[in-house]
């Protein structure tokens, strides 16, 4: 089947039922986006389907075809995305790392769906798991994202 995936069309040759993680990761070795609980509960492999966030891990290929997907190799090639990854990293939100790009992703959509996410939008959009505690440093970077550096 045919997938569009960081503005490029790629070929991948996969059941229909295969999640999307598997295909980026073992068929097209794109290894920025994690895999961590499998079950849709942890957000490690979250991407962006037509710029909404999506839990690659339960999102069968097949789902997909035709759609826009965006992966984490990509992000900063969307403007949001790119100050997203400046933020971070100026923050240095990160710890091992293995989570941030689901919270890179995560963040991106927020951010392009809402500019300035009041606190609760925050809280309620960024809900991947880190179990590294970055929590408030991820909030922190949302916070300044959405202009509230002094707030
Ligand atoms: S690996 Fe997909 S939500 Fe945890
Ligand atoms: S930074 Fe280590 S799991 Fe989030």
């Amino acid at each position: 089947m045919e997938l569009r995936i960081n503005q490029k069309t790629v070929q991948v040759d996969a059941d229909a039922d295969t999640p999307l993680l598997w295909v980026l990761r073992d068929d097209l070795g794109m290894t920025g986006t994690k895999y961590g609980c499998g079950l849709a509960q942890c957000g490690a492999c979250s991407v962006l389907v037509d710029g909404n966030v999506v839990r690659s891990c339960v999102t069968p290929v097949a789902g997909v075809v035709g759609r826009d997907i965006t992966t984490i190799e990509a992000i900063e090639s969307d403007e949001v995305g790119k100050r997203v990854v400046a933020t971070w990293v100026e923050l240095q939100v990160a710890q091992c790392g293995y989570c941030q790009s689901g919270q890179v992703m995560a963040a991106t959509a927020l951010l392009k769906h809402n500019p300035a996410p009041s606190d609760a939008q925050i809280e309620a959009a960024m809900v991947n798991l880190c179990r590294c505690g970055t929590y408030n440093a991820i909030h922190a970077a949302v916070h300044e994202l959405a202009g509230k550096r002094d707030a």
